[in-house]
């Protein structure tokens, strides 16, 4: 039994949630998603891994829901279940002293939102939360020199949100979070086969299909795959033949959004920065930053170079281990990288 208090980072995506236990490493990379009775919210049938597991499976009986969206709580309840299922999968419940918990949240996040996610986390069962802005952590986590006095740009493509940052001295010094990410891409691909095909897909084929198929800049030689989905004039299944033109089509416009995010923040990077951000280049993290060609397109469109992170979906989860093992950087971290809940 330990009667230290443990020490855990939490990267609370609205994807993916992957949880750090100091000394320990990563130790949970699971689905932000819980699936419940449909009568009864409080009868939680699976979280995480088993969740996905059931996702398109599901009767009528079981609704999959996805407690965080666009980066923020959607769903207080199922947030603390899903945060509080997870801490226990982490560090079991032989522990008696209450873990102290570093958690990452999009830039920005409005105050009463913040405030929601350190409740969420006090009632799983935190005894101390801090919320760190999640391009920081991504910052920290791709290896930038967020403490010393050069600019740094990092651009996080999540699930749902996209966070774009320049940070310095260790702290944010311009910041933007857009409600665009790799969830509004599997939108647009729901809705642009449900137009020119009068065909419905599901969410999972959707991402698939995006994974596969999809670019943010035209391809010299297209591919295509057969998709099957639900016909919307018949009560059939059928299937298409779905290109890469047609996917780069469909994703084109969540893409453009995510180059003028980029560009509002170089608008605003103070004119000494904005030259480490010319030579240093965009450091690219979060599951999106795979995008086919998004390194590419964010190069050509804005004339600087752009560097994708190694294993870019762990950048934050790095970060946030990083502070985890160097908890004294919590107290000095400046004003934007952190605010703090005893
Ligand atoms: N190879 C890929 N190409 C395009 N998108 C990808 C790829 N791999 C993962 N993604 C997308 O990245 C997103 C998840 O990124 P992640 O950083 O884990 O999100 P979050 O931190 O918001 O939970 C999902 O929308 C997923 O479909
Ligand atoms: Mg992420």
């Amino acid at each position: 039994m330990a009667f230290f208090a443990p020490e855990i980072g939490i990267d609370l995506g609205t994807s993916n949630t992957v949880v750090y236990v100091r000394g320990r490493g990563v130790v949970i990379s699971e689905p932000t998603m819980v699936v419940i009775a449909s009568d009864n919210k409080r009868n939680v049938r699976a979280v995480g891994d088993e969740a996905k597991f059931l996702m398109g499976r599901t009767s009528e009986a079981l609704t999959l829901v996805r407690p965080i969206k666009n980066g923020s709580i959607a769903d207080f309840d199922l947030t603390e279940m899903l945060l509080r299922y997870f801490i226990r999968k982490a560090i079991g419940v032989s522990h008696v002293v209450k873990p102290k918990i570093v958690i990452s949240v999009p830039a920005g996040l409005p105050a009463v939102n913040r405030k929601a996610v350190t409740e969420a986390a006090q009632v799983a069962g935190a005894k101390t939360v801090y919320l760190i802005e999640k391009p920081f952590a991504a910052a920290i986590g791709s290896g930038l020199p967020v403490y010393e006095p050069i600019g740094s740009m990092v651009v996080d493509v999540g699930g749902g949100t996209t966070d774009v940052a320049i940070v310095s001295l260790g702290g944010i010094v311009v910041a933007q979070s857009v409600q665009v990410g790799g969830s509004k891409m599997d939108e647009a691909i729901i809705n642009y086969i449900k137009r020119e095909f009068n065909m419905l897909i599901g969410d999972r084929t959707a991402e698939d299909v995006k994974i596969d198929l999809a670019t943010a800049m035209p391809l010299a030689e297209g591919r295509a795959v057969r998709i099957r989905g639900r016909d919307l004039l018949s009560p059939q299944a059928m299937d298409i033949e779905f290109t890469s033109a047609q996917a780069y089509e469909a994703i084109k416009e969540p893409c453009r959004a995510i180059i003028a995010a980029i560009k509002w923040v170089l608008e605003r990077t103070p004119p000494e920065l904005a030259a480490d951000i010319m030579r240093g280049g965009i450091h690219l993290t979060g599951g999106g930053a795979q995008l086919f060609a998004m390194d590419q397109f964010i190069a050509t469109e804005l004339g600087i170079p752009v560097a994708i992170a190694k294993e870019p979906e762990d950048c934050t989860i790095m970060g946030l281990g990083y502070l985890v093992e160097n908890m004294q950087l919590l107290t000095s971290i400046g004003r934007n990288g952190l605010t703090a809940g005893e």
